[in-house]
This record gives structure tokens, sequence and C-alpha cells, in this order.
């Protein structure tokens, strides 16, 4: 049986079932693991975890004192939360259907992923970043943006463990200028806060490749190697004179959470500006949902779900209901059952609901055969989605099917 519990409540001999944070913010590699030493116990304090989830099938369980909540009180908690975000009013537009904006984004996709591997390189090489190309880039993610969100957003997660370093910064460039959108900054900030998701990250490449790259569990050393990256990568944006305090501000605190136990300066709250704290959301969300050479991905959906159950000690409440307004409640790429026993992915979000988003249906439960592929907007259609399913389950090769 699956508990949420304190970590306070943690001892040696519990089976940890998942640590309610992301993986980028703790040193553990594995996601389940039983607890057999001290020296992992005193990491999760050490690391300042505040919530597990055990399996009390597999280990020990907790004493009746303790406090836990359920998988069912929680699962109806989340969905509490995303019905209350869907009912309120979103930005999302659409100017150009999402297929004719992929085609043209994919044949730009190359030169942006070369300019964000020449900006990293430049600075690896200790030269400054290279602002004229670092805006060009932003232009061109803002203006699909402005087209259609989804396309760039199917794209980059098409990311390959490999690209993940690059793939990220022009994802989290794009979900900062989404989330910026839905937040009703002007143009000018927007902008700003796309050339902050995209350089937040360059700090990583004054860390040697062996520790970035690392497919294993890091050593608490190594963890804390890593962690001083977005004080490495604002010292060098300092370099450049012509960054704003903005992308200054998110490069150096994109890490720290409403708890006050993020890093590197243990921030807490509103003493997180603003920027960062938009940051944190959309770093976070990406990573989880990205699959790394060490680490498998969760569904967008999925990964918005966690996030809504972490949300309370890490991240800007408000901030992350306008977040999921941005991605929608069922983000591109989301595996869905509707009423008529269909299974569809979701494509992108409709103007008119969150609930409602534009699906393409492939397969039929009932006769368990695929079907011809075939779009449905449910915001005009009476068929409506059940539930939201998990591929691995199913043994669809979700990304080949969106792109078919
Ligand atoms: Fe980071
Ligand atoms: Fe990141």
């Amino acid at each position: 049986m699956l508990k949420k519990i304190q970590v306070e409540d943690l001892v040696i001999g519990m089976y940890v079932h998942e640590i309610c944070a992301s993986w980028m913010d703790n040193p553990f590699w594995k996601k389940s693991f039983r607890l057999s030493n001290e020296k992992d116990l005193r990491t999760f304090h050490e690391y300042r975890i505040n919530e597990v989830w055990i399996d009390t099938s597999k280990g020990l369980d907790v004493s009746f004192k303790a406090k836990t909540v359920s998988l069912e009180e929680e699962k109806q908690q989340i969905n509490e939360t995303l019905e209350q975000i869907a009912v309120e009013e979103h930005k999302i537009q659409r100017r150009v259907p999402l297929h004719d904006e992929i085609a043209r984004f994919k044949k730009v996709m190359p030169e942006i992923k070369r300019g964000v591997i020449s900006i990293f390189d430049d600075v690896r090489d200790g030269n400054p970043v290279d602002i004229d190309l670092v805006s060009k880039m932003v232009d061109d993610i803002s203006f699909s943006n402005d087209r259609n969100p989804d396309a760039m957003l199917t794209m980059v997660r098409q990311k390959s463990a490999n690209d993940y370093n690059y793939m990220h910064s022009i994802a989290v460039s794009g979900l900062m200028m989404a989330l910026g959108k839905e937040l009703d900054l002007d143009r000018g900030t927007i902008k700003e806060v796309g050339v902050a998701g995209l350089l937040l990250d360059i700090g990583k490449v004054k860390i040697p490749k062996e520790i970035i790259n690392k497919a294993g569990k890091l050593t608490n050393q190594e963890f804390d190697k890593i962690k001083t990256h977005p004080l490495l990568g604002f010292e060098t944006l300092k370099l450049s004179n012509d960054l704003s305090d903005i992308v200054l501000d998110v490069c150096l605190h994109h890490h720290e959470r409403i708890d006050g136990n993020g890093y590197p300066h243990r921030l807490a709250g509103d003493n997180i500006g603003y920027y960062a704290r938009m940051a944190s959301i959309c770093d976070v969300y990406d990573a989880i949902s990205s699959t790394r050479s060490y680490q498998a991905s969760w569904e967008p959906a999925e990964s918005l779900r966690k996030m809504t159950e972490w949300k309370k000690g890490q991240f800007d409440e408000k901030m992350f209901g306008s977040f999921v307004k941005a991605v929608g409640i069922y983000p591109s790429g989301t595996l869905v059952k509707l009423k008529s026993g269909r299974l569809a992915v979701v494509m992108e979000q409709s103007e008119a609901s969150l609930l409602k988003p534009i699906v393409k249906v492939f397969f039929s439960v009932h006769s368990h055969a695929h079907i011809y592929p075939e779009l449905l907007d449910l915001s005009t259609s009476p068929d409506s989605i059940v539930t939201r399913e998990e591929p691995k389950q199913w043994g669809f090769d979700l990304k080949k099917i969106s792109q078919t």
C-alpha cells in the first residue's frame, strides 16, 4: 500500500516508492529503493526533502501516530485543483493550424539548435554570450509561440537523451514566454523571460561533462557541484553588460523553492523574484517530462499532476495555476480515453475549454484495434474525455502517432 509520509517519519527499512520532488533537486538516482543505510537517510534531511511515498507492502510501515496521505486522497486533491483551474479564464490563442506550424517550425528548429550549441560552446571557451544571436533565437521561438504554442511544445518533446541540455534551453524559453502571455506580461518583458529561459542553465558548461551526464547515482559532492551552476551562470552573464536584471536574476534563482529549501540562497516566498518563480515552474516541468540518459520521463499530463502534488512547498501556487492554463490540463501529447470508447492523443488546446482539447483518435477500445486516425475538436463534438491513460500500459508510441 502506498502512503505519503513526512521525511521526519522516514526510517531505515522502509521502501521509498517515490520522492515528492523533482530528480534535479536531490542526488538520488533511482525513483524507488529500499532505505537501507544511515547515509541515505541523512541525505533526505540534508537536501531538505519534505515528503516521500512509501510502499508498505515492500518495507516497514509508519507508526499509527504519523501523518499520512493515501493515494486516493492525493488523487482527489489533484483532481479538485485541476478542475478548479479548468473553469478559470485562459488566454490560449491559435492563429495557425498545428500541422502547418509544426511543418514550418521543423525547418527553423535545426538553426535554433545550432545557435544554442554555439552560445554554450562560446561560454565554455570563455567568451561572452552572443546577445544578437540569443535575441534572434528568442524571436524565432516567440514567433512560433504566437502562431501556435503547441507546435514548439510538441517539437521540443521529441528531444533525445543526447540533445537534452540544448533542447531543454529552447523548451524553457518557449514555456517562459507562453507563461508570460498567460500572466499578461507586456511584449518586451515576454521577450526578456524568453532570453532568461534560454540562458538559465548556461552555468552547466562550467561543470565537468562527466558529472552533468553521469548515468548513475551522483555522490553528494558531485551533486553539490551541480548546484553551483546558477552562480557560475550568473557570473558569466554578468560579464555581458547588455543582459537585463530579469535574465540575471532568473539564472541565479531558478532553483529556489517557495518553502526556502532551494538553492543557492535558500530564498523563500516572495523573496524569490517574480520571474525566477516563473522559471522554477517551467524548468521543472520540462526536466521531469524529458528523457535523459539516466532518467525516464513522465508523460506531460503526469508531470503536471506531480507538480500539482508538490506545488504547495515548491512553487508559487497562483503562478502554477497560470502555467497549467498555458500548457493545458491535458497538455499536447497526453493519451486519453473518450466516452465513445476510442483512444486519442491530445494534439493542441482549444480556445473554448481546457477540458476539451483537439485530439487525434486512433484506436478503438471495443474492438481493440487501430482505427483510421482522425482529428476531433472536443469543444464542438459530443464526445468527451473520460480518463487519462498510461501510454506504457498500452504500448503505443505517441510521438509517432502525433506526427502522422
Ligand atoms: Fe538549472
Ligand atoms: Fe534546467
